[in-house]
Order: C-alpha cells, then sequence, then structure tokens
C-alpha cells in the first residue's frame, strides 16, 4: 500500500527500511523522502513505525548461533 504519494514509498519500504536500521521518523524522512512535500503521510507513516517498533520489541531477533 503507498503510504507516501508525493515520493511513491510503501508500507513495505518503511519496513525494510526499518529491519535496516531506520528507527525514528527523521531518519525515515532522510532515508526514503517520507512526509518530506506536503506531509499528509506524516500520520500513517508514524502509525506503521510505532506498530513495528511494537512487534520487534515483542519479538526481538535471536542472534545467529554458530557451530563448530
Ligand atoms: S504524501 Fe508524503 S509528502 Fe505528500
Amino acid at each position: 500500500m503507498y503510504v507516501c504519494v508525493c515520493q511513491a514509498v510503501t508500507d513495505s519500504q518503511i519496513r525494510e527500511a526499518m529491519c535496516e536500521g531506520v528507527c525514528s521518523m527523521r531518519e525515515l524522512r532522510q532515508r526514503l523522502g517520507v512526509a518530506s512535500e506536503c506531509g499528509r503521510c506524516s500520520r500513517c507513516a508514524l502509525s506503521i513505525l510505532r506498530g513495528q517498533q511494537l512487534a520487534i520489541s515483542a519479538n526481538p531477533p535471536q542472534p545467529a548461533v554458530a557451530f563448530a
């Protein structure tokens, strides 16, 4: 689903950016251009950001286990 029409950014791209370390609206704006023009997407983008942060904190990634 398109979240930011001005920059053609989807919710999947936002989640992908978060998996790569983005964790704030400022970083999202810098990385993908979300909310950098009309700003109508900022509330939806923030909602996705917070939802994803909750999901990650509820189910943190497990460290890789090395077998010798
Ligand atoms: S819809 Fe995102 S800046 Fe306009």
